[in-house]
């Protein structure tokens, strides 16, 4: 399938199953703004739970907040979010269609440029075998070296542009290289300007004399703002860590990827706050703490890290995880070293010291910080996209039939057991599935269904992702066994109904993915 086509599917079965919806979709919806149905918001509670657990239950140095969303509108002076959370804004007249001009750049370098570099190392890999010396290949074949040259030179024009917000050097970078509407191929663009992402309202009464405030574009300020309160009340010592999950705003310029890019998302980030000269220690270890966690859920091949050149504002090193969507591999988390740049701020403005005393080598300084911060919707996508399969299975006449199944880790999948009546009409088994489903409910996510052949629901169940089924026929009235069935291997065993919960209760669990 086409991975136009394998995004369109997913979309698709997002809405079809109750998963995501248009936001205000009876007005024509809102744009880049979506709501989650029923089994969209348990898979994001199950996510943010996992999230949680990883990080705040398994470290007894980090601990979790909640902040508000309105902060003082001071804090995005002194963080740097009213100067400079800019995107760089470009409009092809002849598309009338708006880019962002730094992923233009980047999606060229990386369409135009690295997949020819790489289209010849594989081809001549293939022509030597195992004599292939990649580096040597790299630096004297004429054409490989010649893109590896311009690709520099791109890549050293557009960080300088980017550094010293340079609109009219980072045009220069579109035009020189001739970089074209990726919908229609126009060449025609305007000036490259830059555009605050920050959604700003009114506080107070009256909205002449109110004070301007913005929605928070990342959960991370309100972790540094308290950074002393949470420290002297959880009584911890550096380094430790403080965890946070909650919404955040952007008037992105460009947010045509569903759930990928929106302008109302959910962030889960973590500050660590460590001793200064330690940070890059601890930046490479949370590189690792993280890409582990990453891998406890998606295949090896579909994750990479992407080290940045363009180092943010506030970062002296900083790389994602990357996640290979159904449009290729793009941002799903970012690490960042971040310095001591945003406690100094709020120390500077706020005029109150956000210092920590070191009993261990009895001085005081402002700590630095080391960031992880992954966009819950990102990772939501990023789920459905690894889980959702089409797969030939044989059909009850012999032949074969496709079904479609979301391949959710049973720990994080929003139904964890279906309980089903093998006929609706036959009273005594649908009491007894109604009492399997009053005990099993306490444990875990549970669905009662006696709508349509049994057939049917297992394929209902299986695009749900429901890890496993429960039937209920003439044989449980008497020896008290039902048909469990599960989901991947469409398995079936006959089990006692008081082993059921036991019997599934491992593979629920989160620990099958920590440990
Ligand atoms: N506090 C640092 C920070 O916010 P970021 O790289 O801008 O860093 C972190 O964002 C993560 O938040 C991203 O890796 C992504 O998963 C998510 N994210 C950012 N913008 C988003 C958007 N518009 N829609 C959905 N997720 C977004």
């Amino acid at each position: 399938m086409k991975t136009q086509d394998t995004f369109k599917k997913i979309i698709s079965h997002c809405k079809e199953y109750g998963y995501i919806f248009q936001s205000s979709e009876i007005y024509d919806g809102l744009s880049a703004v979506y709501d989650y149905g029923p089994y969209g918001a348990e898979l994001k509670k199950n996510i943010k739970d996992y999230w949680w657990a990883a990080m705040v239950k398994l470290h007894e140095n980090i601990v979790g907040i909640d902040t508000a969303i309105f902060m003082h509108p001071k804090i995005w002076k002194a963080s740097g979010h009213v100067d400079a959370f800019n995107d760089p804004l470009v409009d092809n007249k002849d598309s009338k269609k708006r880019y962002r001009a730094d992923t233009l750049i980047e999606d060229y370098i990386a369409n135009k440029i690295d997949k020819k570099i790489n289209k010849e190392i594989e081809k001549a890999r293939k022509r030597f075998g195992d004599a292939f010396d990649e580096q040597q290949y790299r630096e004297t074949n004429p054409r490989v070296a010649a893109n590896i040259a311009k690709r520099k030179d791109i890549m050293d024009a557009f960080t300088k542009a980017m550094e010293a917000g340079d609109m009219e050097a980072l045009k220069a970078v579109i035009v020189d290289n001739e970089i074209v509407d990726p919908e229609t191929g126009s060449k025609n663009w305007t000036d490259v300007r830059q555009f605050n992402l920050m959604f700003a309202t009114k506080m107070g009464a009256v909205a002449e004399g109110a004070d301007t405030i913005y929605l928070r574009p990342e959960t991370a300020q309100g972790i540094f703002v308290n950074f002393l309160n949470v420290q002297k009340t959880s009584r911890q010592k550096i380094p430790f860590g403080i965890a946070q999950i909650g919404k955040a705003f952007r008037n992105e310029i460009v947010a045509r990827q569903f759930i990928f890019r929106m302008r109302e998302f959910e962030q889960m980030e973590m500050q660590f706050f460590v001793r200064p000269g330690t940070e890059m220690e601890w930046y490479h270890k949370w590189k690792e703490t993280r890409m582990k966690w990453h891998r406890t859920m998606f295949p090896e091949a579909k994750l990479r890290f992407h080290d940045h050149d363009n180092l943010a504002h506030y970062a002296n090193a900083a790389a994602d995880v990357e996640f290979e969507f159904p449009f290729g591999f793009k941002e799903l988390e970012g690490i960042h070293s971040r310095t001591d740049f945003d406690l100094k701020a709020h120390q500077d403005l706020s005029g109150k010291k956000l210092q920590y005393f070191d009993p261990e080598i009895d001085d005081s300084y402002i700590p630095y910080v080391v960031e992880t911060s992954i966009g819950v919707d990102r990772m939501f996508l990023a789920t459905i996209s690894n889980a959702l399969v089409d797969e030939e299975v044989p059909d009850s006449k012999g032949g074969t039939a496709t079904r479609t199944v979301l391949k959710i880790h049973p720990a994080l999948c929003p139904v964890k057991v279906a309980i089903l009546p093998l006929v609706k009409t036959d009273e005594k088994l649908t009491t007894k599935a109604r009492e399997i489903f009053n005990q099993i409910k306490f444990a875990h996510n549970c669905q009662y269904d006696e709508k349509d052949a049994i057939g049917r629901r297992y394929r209902r169940q299986d695009a749900i992702g429901t890890p496993y089924c429960v039937t209920v026929d003439g044989q449980t009235i008497e020896d008290n066994t039902v048909t469990l069935r599960e989901r991947d291997s469409m398995e079936q065993i006959r089990i006692a109904i008081d082993e059921l919960e036991s019997h599934i209760a491992a593979k629920l669990d989160f620990r099958t993915l920590l440990s």
